[in-house]
């Protein structure tokens, strides 16, 4: 009996795939090479964008249409918006919300596996034997009006501190060399438990000691923090540790004050510079990237011009760029209209798009010459070459072999372009 699961979306999404496997093993389920050898098929959904939601309905249906020739089980799991579970229903055998997928024995009746008491206490079973997806919180509290999250993931629940630093610990003990800290507003991570677990700047400090200390050579990331919530002193825990990449992804969203208003981010764009500022004056050597949606709900092209601004401001090395999709039960779906037509959209993405190719090619320059450790990942299909990728997440192209998958290697970067790096080994 095989299962294949389909992570759509975010880092979280992975993780959680990463539990629901484990949950099927427990009950006597191996994992798939592939979608068509599997008895049951399970998609982690993702609900931030109508296209993300799109490419849920298009799978179920290939995967009903294999139901008449064959015996199969289908789930859907993750971030699913109360307006789409009903429909869910109706298309998959099973609709596992996170916090049910300790029951996922019991839910596929016929075995009599023991559940654990908890999301968290599942033991996941890692995609990666050097890369670890440690999640800290669930949920978010923040409601951005264009955001889905609050209502599929729910109000944001802080995971034990001690839990956390007993994963890293085994993480660590296991020989794992990158491990990315996982939530929707990591900087509020704790404070809905007052006094009974770390804050966020603790909880860095405290991975921070364990990930320097350990044998091997270790980058801790996190993400996503809020500019809003984002603090000097987890900027210093993180210019402390050496374990503690110099990294940043500080969503942005969009240039303009008022528009930040509307999607209530509550920060204004001198605010978020400042932030920014800091960040690259505490920590130099910082990779940023940001997070943007074009096209929200009234953004006029002045608007735009200032999130065209803001990104040249930024100067960053990458950009998650979204078209506005309004997400069903979210506040800007109910109470604005998207009013910025579809190619619109697209014009603005490309304008963004060509801003970021320009910032980053510009940072990716100043690489050259500069000898940099890169955790090698693998190979390119395309050139046959191998990747890997920076302290900073920038991807690596060198020459290689499979060998060094999951090694940290210093490599010689010769040459830059916007969205890559090329180096030679440097031994
Ligand atoms: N439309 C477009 N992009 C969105 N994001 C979240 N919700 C939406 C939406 N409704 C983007 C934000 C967020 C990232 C994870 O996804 O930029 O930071
Ligand atoms: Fe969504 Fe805003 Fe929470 Fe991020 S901070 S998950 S964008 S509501």
């Amino acid at each position: 009996m095989k299962y294949f699961l389909h992570p759509l979306g975010c880092a979280t999404n992975k993780a959680d795939a990463e539990r629901i496997a484990t949950m099927l093993e427990t009950v006597g389920y191996s994992a798939a090479e592939s979608e068509k050898d599997a008895n049951i098929i399970g998609i982690v959904a993702c609900s931030i964008r109508q296209s993300a939601i799109d490419r849920i309905y298009g799978k179920v249906h290939n995967w009903n249409k294999r139901k008449d020739a064959e015996q199969l089980i289908t789930f859907v799991s993750g971030c699913i918006l109360p307006a789409d579970e009903k429909k869910f229903l109706k298309l998959f055998d099973l609709v596992v919300k996170l916090d049910q997928v300790p029951q996922i024995p019991q839910m596929l009746k016929e075995y009599g596996a023991v559940a654990p008491q908890n999301f968290w206490e599942i033991n996941p079973r890692r995609n990666s034997t050097f890369k670890a997806l440690i999640p800290i919180q669930n949920g978010c509290d923040k409601f951005c009006t264009y955001c889905a999250v609050p209502y599929t993931r729910g109000r944001e629940v802080s995971r034990s501190s001690a839990d956390i630093l007993a994963e890293v610990e085994r993480v660590l003990s296991e020989g794992y060399k990158q491990i990315t800290l996982l939530g929707q507003n990591v900087n509020s991570y704790g404070l809905d438990k007052p006094g009974e677990e770390l804050h966020f700047a603790q909880l860095l400090d405290a991975i921070g000691t364990l990930a320097d200390n350990a044998p091997q050579k270790v980058w801790v990331h996190y993400t996503s923090p809020h500019p809003r919530d984002m603090t000097a002193e987890v900027l210093d825990v993180q210019a402390k540790h050496p374990s503690l990449a110099n990294y940043l992804n500080l969503p942005l969203q969009s240039g303009n004050n008022d528009v930040l208003k509307r999607m209530n981010r509550r920060y204004t764009v001198e605010h978020y510079m400042e932030v920014l500022d800091m960040a690259r004056s505490k920590i130099p050597t910082m990779t940023v990237s940001t997070d943007i949606i074009v096209g929200f709900c009234g953004e006029t092209p002045e608007q735009f011009e200032k999130t065209i601004e803001a990104m040249e401001r930024g100067r960053y090395d990458l950009a998650f760029i979204a078209q506005y999709s309004p997400r069903p039960g979210a506040v800007a779906e109910k109470r604005f209209e998207d009013t910025v037509s579809k190619e619109e959209k697209v014009r603005r993405d490309k304008t963004l798009t060509e801003v970021l190719k320009r910032t980053a090619l510009e940072n990716n320059q100043r690489l050259v010459g500069k000898i940099i450790p890169v955790l090698v990942e693998n190979a390119s299909r395309k050139s046959g070459m191998m990747l890997g990728r920076s302290e900073g997440l920038k991807s690596v192209e060198f020459a290689g072999d499979e060998s060094l998958i999951g090694q940290f290697i210093d490599m010689k970067i010769t040459q830059a372009d916007s969205w890559r790096l090329y180096g030679e080994k440097y031994i």
